[in-house]
C-alpha cells in the first residue's frame, strides 16, 4: 500500500493523478482542494481508496490542518507528495506594460504567493509524515515557462509573473533536495507538457486570458517549430509517473520534462 497528497486535486492535471492512482485499489489517495462543494468531477470518481479533504495552498496553516488528517489515516506516514496546484494571473501585459509600480508589484507577488511560497507551506505541512514513510518522494509541477533558456529562445514575454515564479519554484525543489539528499528524499521537478486542461475549466476564458494564450502560442509556434502542440491530461500524468517512479535520489533537486530530459519542446 502507498500513501500520496496530491494538492490542487478538483480539476486539469490534478484531477488525473488522482484518477490514475487511485485506479489502483492497493493506494490511498489524499486529493487536497479549495472548495470540496465544487470539486464535482473529483466526487464523481466515487472510489473508496481517495479521501478529500480541503486547503487553499497559499495557507499554510489550512495545510498544516490537513496534515494532521492524513496522519490520523495513515498512522503518521506518507509515501509521495505530489504538489500540483498553481495558477496563474492573466493581465496580458508584459512587465513594462503594466500601469504603475503598484500593479506590477501586486502581479508578481500574487503569481509568487501561488506558484512558489505555497509549495513551500505543503512540503513543510507534510514532511513529518513523508519522513515516516517508505518512498520519501515529492513531484512539483513546474513549467517550462520558468525556463530561462525556452524563454529566450521561443521568445515568451506573455504571462511573466506566472514564469518568474514557476522559475523561483525550481530553486524551491533544490533547496529541499540538497537539505534532504542524505536523508534519501527525491525531489523533482517536472515540466507536464502543453496540456489541454479546457475540459475541466470553471469558467470561460477572460479577454485577457485569451490576449495572453494568442501571445503565449504566437510565440511558441513560430519560434519553436518542433512544438507538437497539446497534450492530453492522461497523456501527461503517465508520462510524469514514469519518470517520477524512476528518478532516483542521485539525481535529487532537478528540472526535467514529462519525458525526464532537459529539451522542453
Ligand atoms: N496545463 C498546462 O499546459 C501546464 C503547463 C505547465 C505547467 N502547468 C502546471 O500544472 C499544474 C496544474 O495545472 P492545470 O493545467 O491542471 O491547471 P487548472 O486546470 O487550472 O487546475 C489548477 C488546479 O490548481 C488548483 N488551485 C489553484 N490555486 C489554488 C490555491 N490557491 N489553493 C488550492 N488549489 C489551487 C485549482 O483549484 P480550483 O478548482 O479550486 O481553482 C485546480 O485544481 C499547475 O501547477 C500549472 O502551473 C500546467
Amino acid at each position: 500500500m502507498s500513501s500520496y497528497v496530491i494538492t490542487g486535486a478538483s480539476r486539469g492535471i490534478g484531477l488525473e493523478f488522482v484518477r490514475q492512482l487511485s485506479a489502483n485499489s492497493e493506494n490511498k489517495v489524499f486529493a487536497l482542494v479549495r472548495n470540496k462543494a465544487t470539486a464535482t468531477k473529483l466526487k464523481n470518481l466515487a472510489r473508496n481508496n481517495i479521501t478529500i479533504l480541503e486547503a487553499d495552498v497559499t495557507d499554510g496553516k489550512a495545510l498544516q490542518l490537513a496534515a494532521a488528517e492524513v496522519s490520523k489515516a495513515t498512522d503518521n506516514k506518507l509515501d509521495y507528495l505530489i504538489n500540483n496546484a498553481g495558477a496563474t494571473t492573466d493581465p496580458g501585459l508584459t512587465l513594462d506594460q503594466f500601469p504603475d509600480p503598484e500593479a506590477v508589484e501586486k502581479d508578481l507577488v500574487e503569481n509568487f504567493r501561488t506558484n512558489a511560497i505555497s509549495v513551500v507551506h505543503s512540503t513543510n505541512a507534510f514532511l513529518p509524515l513523508l519522513k515516516n514513510g517508505s518512498a520519501k518522494k515529492v513531484l512539483t509541477v513546474g513549467s517550462a515557462l520558468g525556463d530561462s533558456e525556452l524563454t529566450l529562445k521561443a521568445e515568451v514575454t506573455a504571462r511573466a509573473g506566472y514564469s518568474i515564479a514557476k522559475a523561483a519554484l525550481n530553486l524551491v525543489v533544490a533547496k529541499y533536495a540538497a537539505q534532504y539528499k542524505a536523508q534519501g528524499f527525491v525531489f523533482l521537478s517536472i515540466n507536464p507538457g502543453s496540456v489541454d486542461t479546457s475540459a475541466d475549466a470553471i469558467s470561460e476564458p477572460s479577454a485577457g486570458t485569451i490576449a495572453e494564450n494568442t501571445a503565449l502560442f504566437k510565440a511558441i509556434t513560430t519560434n519553436l517549430p518542433n512544438h507538437k502542440g497539446r497534450i492530453t491530461p492522461e497523456e501527461s500524468v503517465r508520462l510524469q509517473l514514469e519518470v517520477f517512479n524512476r528518478w532516483t535520489v542521485e539525481e535529487t533537486g532537478a528540472f526535467v520534462s514529462q519525458h525526464g530530459s532537459k529539451k522542453f519542446v
